[in-house]
């Protein structure tokens, strides 16, 4: 990859732009822009989503960069630890605390330098979602997508703890997670499974809640990939030129600003609000400006609007710039170097030259800084406290070099340290929880079946072992996680073969497993034996985008099971009358051919599970613990979901551009939209929101509390000025490198190598450029800056929050048997271009007894009544009429009432 490290945000105002090649659009696609354009629901205001001049999209400048709010809710206290501390540090040392050392320069996937004299260590940044990457006494944890199929908020903060304690127990600062983006336009998407499910509300929740779990324990969430990571080709030019595709720049999401906010910034407004210390910002660009650069996204939307305090740092190598993505809103770059290994930076020495030469104010750094601190100091760290890294990601031998990518300084690496405690008992309960029944003629739960068969290579293990495959990149034996950089290392798998035998041998049940889908002549002599309850396991997996798995570049191929998993449904189906099938997949999978069929006595979304996959499996179908329900709609075709992966660049070698002309119209509310009744073509297999249970739930007494708030104030006024901390010397000089330190190959350092001139310092051809001359007008103004109206606090404006109304329902459970239930609320905002229902509130009630009757209760905010204006770009409650719903799923909703 080559960057010429000049800005390549496409501001009108920008002389300099170096402006991507661009390939004239199709017919079909120029169209459809067009549409676009003219429709008068977008755009208004200063706001263009496509430029004139060449029919793209692009993203309005947004400048200066937001400073931290001294008197933000939930930071004063750290706003002030992180001043008195930042107030002490140089230049140099402000620089390095910014800035990573190098890809394997450490022994985190990220280090920033350290502040030796005062104490401080270098701050440790590791994967990630679903618990730590590259260690070992870990636990692994479900993934998010089974997570979130719990429904519940208390386990989702317990996840979160569970995964921040053993983060803090190996030295790790920042933890590389939650996930709600992807959230999940296209159900293809490789990484849709790392996020809580399809919908910016149930998100939202998953991420906030899981962030206060992690920062409880004392580390750094970081909530990502801001924004609009919807899929995984095309994220990065060089790994798409590595698979031939010979583009050079990073795919387009191209989004209208009212989707930008009611889907897909919707979430991180409520991981903010939480006081998440960390936002990543993602591959792609949006717009057509790299979400690491656009300042719409980070200076406008996430720290100007939402109020943000924390830092933004930059996922892996999706830096492109220096004193531009500095402009923009960026606070930390990962892991510091421009490409893996190339021993440059765009920041480091670059940092330190921009703020001497004065294209970066030193408030900007000043900013940066006091951000990072912010979050170190919020979630409860000191100088005191902190826990020296003990691990090291690139061996798990216990000796081997301190740093990898040069090969020095051997020593003690890596010392065992296990964190795992009683977490397994969570991921046993968590996973069982967020297991979904689709389909149960009766036969669930299994109660002393007479003889048990188990069918499929996905019931049992990996011949290679639970961590045969380098970041989980394969598909053999069970599948109980997806592949990338959001995996851990299992601390052991227990099986669905495992478990089941072992709860077959306690019951004096016969038990008999072939693990392979091509044994059919055995399989078949199997499961046509009298009295078997045959239990058929298939798969379909998903990932990151740097991992190719049977042609799946990350993102799925197909929407079908794989190795062969649909055949062997049908085959045992068709000559066994008692057949269950357990799914293992990341996303939806097409049932359609099979799930009708009477033989198929049931169905089970068994999702990615994590270590304890056998036994929360068995204690679903068993019937020991309550099941979840569905994060995302089982559509009858591909095409059903109106949404696919762009999986062939359309922009020639310019950025692929991937127009989201389905707006705000992802998952249910497209399937709602285009298919509202059961039978009409296309309508789903199982909606949004659906699961059976134990119980028999009848929905009653709706009651909707209306409560008098004061009308919406915009908020006004002005910001403090940028405040300074400290202040440093313009003669180069006072940064050479120092004589008495090792330079050690490939790291990133804040000082200089040459001090003849900023030029030869910084080796950039186009040096010299001030900020006049290439940033947007206002990147360096620190002056008081007006307040926008739809801001106020972290979250946004305050009276977001007002709650207007209570909403409660009666749960009663006719059935039989204990069982946890699901309410959810749906609220219908009117008007003829929304959605049918958009998901505003749900509840896990658990354990409600036979004959047992609980009160759901909910309570919607402004914000969840409101739809995003774009000329007044606030919030606003539209006059159309109002109606929620309260039920058992997206479509399942007995009970409604106007809100007035
Ligand atoms: C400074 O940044 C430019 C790109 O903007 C890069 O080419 C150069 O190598 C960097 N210099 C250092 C010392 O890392
Ligand atoms: C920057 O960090 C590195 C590595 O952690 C450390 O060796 C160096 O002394 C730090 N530089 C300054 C100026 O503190
Ligand atoms: C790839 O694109 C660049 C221009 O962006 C061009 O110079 C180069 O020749 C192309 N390479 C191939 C193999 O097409
Ligand atoms: C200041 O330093 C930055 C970072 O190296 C560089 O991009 C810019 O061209 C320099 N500008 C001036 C006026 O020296
Ligand atoms: C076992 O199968 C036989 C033959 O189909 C049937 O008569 C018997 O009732 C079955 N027993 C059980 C416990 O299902
Ligand atoms: C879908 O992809 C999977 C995984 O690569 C593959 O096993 C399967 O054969 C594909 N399905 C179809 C219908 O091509
Ligand atoms: C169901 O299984 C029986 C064997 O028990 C078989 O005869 C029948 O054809 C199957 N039905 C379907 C729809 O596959
Ligand atoms: C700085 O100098 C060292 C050796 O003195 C060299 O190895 C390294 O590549 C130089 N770094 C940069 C960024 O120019």
């Amino acid at each position: 990859m080559k960057y010429t490290g000049l800005p390549r945000r496409r501001d009108p105002s920008r002389a300099e732009e170096r402006v991507p090649s661009m390939k004239p659009l199709s017919l079909v696609a120029a169209a459809l822009l067009a549409a676009v354009a003219d429709a008068s629901s977008i755009g208004g205001a200063d706001y263009t989503p496509l430029d004139a001049r060449d029919g793209l999209a692009h993203s309005p400048p947004h400048y200066p960069s937001p400073w931290m709010d001294p008197k933000a809710t939930g930071w004063e206290d750290a706003y002030a630890k992180a001043k008195a501390f930042v107030s002490q540090l140089t230049l140099l040392e402000k620089v390095n605390i910014t800035t990573g050392t190098g890809w394997m320069s450490g022994p985190c996937v990220g280090n920033v330098g350290a502040v030796p004299r005062l104490g401080l260590k270098a701050l440790c940044m590791q994967d990630g979602p679903l618990g730590l990457r590259f260690s070992d006494y870990n636990s692994a944890f479900p993934v998010a997508v089974t997570s979130g199929a719990t429904w519940s908020k208390h386990l989702w903060r317990d996840r979160g703890k569970a995964m921040g304690e053993e983060a803090k127990g190996k030295g790790v600062d920042v933890l590389l997670g939650p996930v709600a983006g992807p959230i999940g336009r296209a159900p293809e998407g490789g990484r849709n499974a790392e996020g809580f499910g399809a919908d910016p509300y149930l998100q939202g929740q998953g991420l906030a809640s899981t962030s206060v779990g992690i920062q409880e324990a004392g580390v750094v969430a970081c909530a990502k990939h801001y924004v609009a990571n919807e899929q995984e080709h095309f994220r990065q030019s060089g790994e798409s030129q590595g698979r031939g595709f010979n583009i050079s720049e990073s795919l387009s999401s191209n989004i209208d600003d009212k989707t930008m906010h009611e889907l897909y910034a919707w979430p991180f407004a409520d991981a903010v609000k939480a006081g998440v210390g960390s936002i990543m910002c993602s591959y792609n660009q949006i717009n057509n400006s790299y979400g690491c650069q656009n300042s719409k996204l980070l200076n406008g939307i996430l720290k100007g609007e939402m109020g943000f305090q924390g830092f933004v740092m930059s996922d892996w190598q999706a830096q492109h710039a220096g004193a531009a993505t500095a402009a923009a809103g960026l606070d930390m770059t990962m892991p510091g170097d421009t490409t893996f290994n190339t021993g440059y930076s765009f920041w480091g020495g670059n940092l330190t030259l921009g703020v001497i030469n004065g294209t970066v104010p030193e408030w900007r750094i000043d900013d940066m800084v006091m951000r990072i601190m912010a979050a170190y100091f919020k979630v409860g760290r000191t100088l005191q406290n902190q826990v020296p890294t003990n691990f090291n990601s690139w061996t798990r031998d216990s000796y081997g070099w301190e740093d990898q990518a040069a090969k020095e300084n051997w020593g003690l690496i890596n010392q065992q340290v296990d964190v795992r405690a009683d977490h397994a008992n969570h991921i046993r309960e968590s996973a069982a929880k967020g297991t979904v029944i689709l389909k149960n003629s009766g036969v669930l739960p299994l109660n002393k079946p007479k003889f048990v068969a188990v069918v499929g290579e996905d019931a049992g293990s990996n011949p290679k072992g639970p961590n045969g495959c380098p970041d989980r990149g394969c598909d053999d034996g069970t599948l109980a996680m997806i592949w990338g950089s959001g995996t851990s290392n299992f601390p052991y798998l227990i099986t669905p073969d495992s478990a089941l035998q072992a709860q077959a041998i306690k019951d004096g049940t016969r038990y008999e497993s072939i693990l392979t889908n091509y044994a059919w002549e055995q399989t078949q002599a199997l499961v046509t034996q009298p009295n078997v309850t045959a239990i058929v396991f298939a798969n379909a997996g998903g990932g990151e985008g740097y991992i190719d798995v049977d042609g799946n570049a990350g993102d799925r191929k197909n929407l079908t099971l794989w190795k062969n998993g649909d055949d062997l449904i049908k085959n045992v189906s068709s000559v066994n009358p008692n057949t269950i099938v357990v799914l293992h997949t990341s996303g939806p999978v097409l049932v359609t051919d099979w799930y009708n069929n009477p033989n198929i006595t049931a169905i089970v979304w068994a999702g990615m599970p994590g270590q304890e996959s056998g036994n929360s499996l068995t204690d679903i179908l068993y019937g020991k613990r309550s099941p979840g329900r569905s994060p995302f709609t089982w559509g009858p075709t591909r095409k059903s979901y109106g949404t696919d992966v762009m999986y062939k660049p359309n922009n020639g070698d310019g950025a692929p551009q991937d127009d989201f002309t389905e707006g705000v119209f992802i998952d249910y509310r497209h399937f709602d939209k285009v298919a509202p009744n059961k039978g009409d073509a296309g309508a789903p297999i199982y909606e949004f929101g659906f699961g059976l249970n134990w119980g028999d739930f009848k929905y009653s007494n709706l009651q909707v509390q209306k409560h008098n708030v004061r009308p919406y104030q915009p908020t006004t006024g002005k910001t403090i000025k940028a405040p300074e901390f400290g202040n440093f010397s313009t003669d180069l000089k006072d940064y050479a490198f120092p004589k008495g330190i090792r330079y050690i190959y490939q790291w990133i350092y804040p000082w200089l190598n040459s001090t003849t001139s900023g030029k030869e310092a910084s080796g950039d051809p186009h040096y010299g450029k001030t900020a006049k001359e290439f940033l947007p007008p206002g990147a360096i103004d620190g002056s008081p800056q007006p307040l926008q109206g739809a801001s106020g606090a972290p979250g946004g404006n305050r009276q977001l929050w007002d709650v207007l109304y209570t909403v409660t329902a009666t749960i009663t459970n006719n059935g039989k048997a204990m069982s946890d239930e699901v309410p959810q609320l749906y609220v219908s905002l009117g008007g003829k271009d929304e959605p049918v229902r958009v998901l505003r509130g749900f509840d896990r009630i658990e354990r409600i007894a036979p004959g047992e009757s609980r009160q759901f209760r909910a309570e919607l905010t402004r914000r969840d009544v409101s739809n995003w204006d774009v000329k007044t770009q606030n919030w606003v409650i539209t006059k159309a009429p109002k109606t929620v719903y309260v039920g058992s799923s997206s479509r399942k909703l007995p009970l409604k009432a106007a809100l007035q």
